[in-house]
């Protein structure tokens, strides 16, 4: 009688192993053997020497793959936390990005600001250009009895954020109205000179940087998420210049740039007639995010 010797499939650890040789990079491994696990990282080193489900080692395999195409780890995933809020990422929107993290901590410090002047109110936001909604989500989430006027003229980004939005707590979801369209165009004209900060991490790529972009940008993110015109200041020009119309008695703008566009945004602002305007720097100090006040 034959006998068929089963191969014992891999452990947790000798998947963990093989997978960081592969991608010599142990924060991503780590990502992505919870994300097949399902379990968390202290759990999984709890199970270490289990043996994997054959279903979860060709799962990670098919993973793994793509990372080393150069698929940034957010759009393998599939997924990605934000400011503590969970997003699908998939080709329709921008990958979400830390530096505008930082961008949403300026809008809710100028929001706090408005709340000390005109306490009680609840605050108006919109957010131009929302793509998988990250910003007007986790605003809502912070700050409750704030409202958030959420806008794309990409409607599959709008699809995307629509479903963000109904994962989102159900309270905090009824404050997010999103709309579709081009920048001011899309809002409603009864928020014209009542809106308290506007905020946007609009495209600021100029057409002839974008084939120098890193391939995991340049090859994954959708082309009218990042590049703004042969300047790369196009949109920020646009937004910023009509923005103080827009905005009500103390208001502020909380723009994203590039940092080579700070001085060119401070101009911007000056034009548009702000009263005052700085440049804020991401955490690598470079400058980041124009917040102007009228
Ligand atoms: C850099 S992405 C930002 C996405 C998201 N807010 C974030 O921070 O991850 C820019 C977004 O602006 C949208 N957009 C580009 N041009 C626009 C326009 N003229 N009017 C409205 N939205 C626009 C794009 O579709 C894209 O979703």
């Amino acid at each position: 009688m034959s006998q068929r010797a089963e191969s014992p499939g891999a452990t947790w650890r000798q998947l963990w192993r093989a997978t960081s040789e592969k991608l010599g990079d142990p924060v991503h491994t780590r990502w992505l053997l919870e994300e097949v696990s399902g379990a968390d990282a202290a759990a999984l080193l709890r199970r270490l020497d289990d043996r994997a489900p054959p279903t979860d080692v060709v799962r990670l395999e098919s993973l793994v793959r793509r990372c080393l195409q150069g698929e940034p780890l957010q759009r393998v995933l599939g997924h990605w936390t934000f400011r503590g809020v969970e997003v699908v990422v998939d080709s329709r929107v921008l990958v979400p990005r830390p530096e505008t993290e930082l961008v949403v901590g300026f809008a809710i410090s100028e929001l706090d600001r408005l709340c000390r002047l005109r306490p009680g109110d609840g605050a108006i936001v919109v957010d131009l250009g929302t793509g998988s909604g990250v910003i007007a989500l986790s605003i809502v989430s912070e700050r409750e009895g704030t409202f958030v006027t959420a806008t794309d003229r990409d409607l599959a980004s709008l699809e995307v954020a629509e479903s963000n939005l109904s994962r989102l707590a159900a309270e905090a979801a009824t404050r997010v109205q999103l709309r579709a369209g081009d920048w001011y165009e899309a809002l409603p004209e009864d928020l014209f000179g009542r809106i308290d900060v506007i905020v946007s991490n609009p495209p600021y790529v100029a057409e002839r940087e974008w084939a120098d972009l890193e391939p995991a940008v340049r090859d994954f993110d959708p082309f009218g998420a990042l590049v703004a015109g042969p300047s790369g200041l196009e949109d920020i020009e646009e937004i910023v210049l009509s923005a103080p119309g827009w905005l009500a008695e103390h208001g502020a703008l909380v723009v994203e740039i590039a940092p080579h566009q700070a001085l060119s945004a401070l101009e911007l602002s000056r034009s548009a007639g702000f009263r005052e305007a700085v440049v804020e720097e991401d955490l690598a100090g470079r400058p980041r995010a124009l917040v102007a006040r009228v």
